[in-house]
């Protein structure tokens, strides 16, 4: 089959890399926007996503048996439905579907509805409503834009006057048009943990587990970020942790969303927080995580192009989705000022990053007169497997030191709590 994969980061790098290494693929794997890192594996293609008409007309002019779409914003802006009302293929929930990453309060009232363990939590549409249930919350706040704000859009506060300057903030366009109504909601306490699953709109396959580092700082300090690196699996989200989550939160999830006409086809991330009374849920995306993609990729053994296709024509039943035993863990190098603004145009050398065995994904960067530069926040998604955290990690930091890259820069501890837990138990 030809498969267009649409998105240019480190996430669409690793999904790139996989599906060229799918035996179902056999004919082309196009890409746009693309990358440097994309464009060793795809054919990169001049392609503007938000125009629905252009990509069509794509995918007629070149046979595309699939579309894959990494991002959220182009599922929130609708355009598996243009896909999907022209008769081809995408994996990719429909824009009703992509409500459960797109709108905070959809997700919440689904929760309510279907008796989904999360925070309990109040919908506001106004700073004067918002003021007055702050009252039934205690510190510390939890305060969320309704709708995408790049991962920016969770202001926890420590106080209630920080509480009410962040919605002032919010109401007053401060966060832009995600910030036209804010879910308040109860603060959890607990480990935080990412959990995938595969489906077709009824049939719900597992797709591993992972712990992503959202502070841009060692020791989990500084402001929040994408992702500065992941780990798969996370050990702490148990077998029984699992069946728990499939069952309590991601069957209702894809049930109600059947029952009520917009069912959900693609992959569903959950953000987990494992607290005292079980998992519960903290948020969905509607796309895979980006740094944890690239740990999940690096595991799968099976076809990722005949799964992807099988998710988009409902016939996911019976098939085979199959993970390497061994630990991922990928190291992100950033440019500096990220996640304010990034210094842009760093020179790179990636040296023999790759001798060892790791694997280097390209999130953010171009080809400068045939030199590889800084062009993004996020720049090298630095991966590597091993039988442990402890020697996953090893490996994709001696990669790391094997990169030239003076204006980037790296957190020295992905992965350190699990590395610490497998000390414990081997001391
Ligand atoms: P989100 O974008 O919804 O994943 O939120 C970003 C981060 O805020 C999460 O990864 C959590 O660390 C934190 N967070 C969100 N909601 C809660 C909550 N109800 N209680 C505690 N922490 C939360
Ligand atoms: N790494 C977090 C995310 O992709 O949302």
């Amino acid at each position: 089959m030809n498969i267009l994969l649409l998105g240019s980061g480190g996430r669409e790098h690793a999904l790139a890399w996989q599906l060229r290494q799918s035996p179902s693929l056999r004919g082309t794997l196009y890409a746009a926007p693309g990358n440097p890192g994309i464009a060793e594996e795809a054919e990169v293609v001049a392609l503007e996503v938000t125009d629905h008409a252009a990509v069509i007309a794509f995918c007629g002019d070149k046979a595309i048996d699939l579309v894959v779409i990494g991002p959220e914003a182009p599922l929130v802006d609708g355009l598996s439905d243009s896909l999907r009302a022209a008769g081809v293929p995408v994996f990719g929930p429909s824009k009703a579907a992509a409500q459960l990453e797109g709108s905070k309060g959809f997700t919440k009232d689904l929760c309510a509805r279907a008796g989904i363990p999360t925070a309990g939590y109040v919908r506001t549409a106004s700073l004067e409503e918002a003021r007055v249930a702050l009252a039934k919350f205690q510190a510390p706040y939890v305060l969320k834009a309704d709708g995408l704000a790049a991962g920016k859009g969770v202001v926890i506060a420590a106080s209630l006057a920080e509480a009410e300057e962040t919605l002032a903030d919010m109401f007053g366009g401060g966060f832009g048009g995600a910030g036209a109504q804010v879910v308040i909601e109860e603060f959890m306490e607990g480990e935080e943990a990412s959990f995938f699953a595969l489906t077709d709109g009824t049939t719900i396959v597992p797709f591993g587990s992972a712990q992503d580092h959202k502070r841009v700082g060692d020791g989990d300090t500084g402001p929040n970020t994408g992702g500065m690196g992941a780990y798969s699996p996370a050990p702490v989200l148990t077998p029984e942790l699992q069946a728990r989550v499939m069952a309590e939160i991601v069957e209702p999830t894809v049930r109600t969303m059947r029952e009520e006409g917009n069912p959900y086809q693609g992959v569903l991330y959950a953000g987990l927080m494992l607290t005292a009374e079980g998992p519960k849920l903290i948020e969905y995306n509607a796309r895979f995580g980006d740094p944890e993609c690239q740990v999940l990729m690096m595991r799968l053994e099976s076809d990722l192009a005949a799964i992807m296709l099988a998710c988009a024509q409902g016939s996911l039943e019976g098939t085979r989705v199959a993970f390497h035993d061994e630990t991922a863990l990928t190291v992100v190098m950033a440019a500096r000022g990220y996640p304010g603004t990034p210094e842009m145009g760093g020179a790179i050398d990636l040296g023999a990053a790759e001798a060892e065995g790791a694997k280097v994904f390209h999130a953010g960067t171009a080809l400068k007169e045939g030199a590889l530069v800084a062009n993004g926040g996020r720049v090298l998604n630095v991966t590597a497997t091993g039988a442990s955290v402890t020697e996953a990690q090893a490996k994709a930091y001696a990669a790391v030191d094997a990169i030239t890259f003076p204006t980037g820069f790296c957190r020295r501890d992905i992965g350190q709590k699990e590395v610490a837990r497998e000390a414990a138990r081997n001391a």
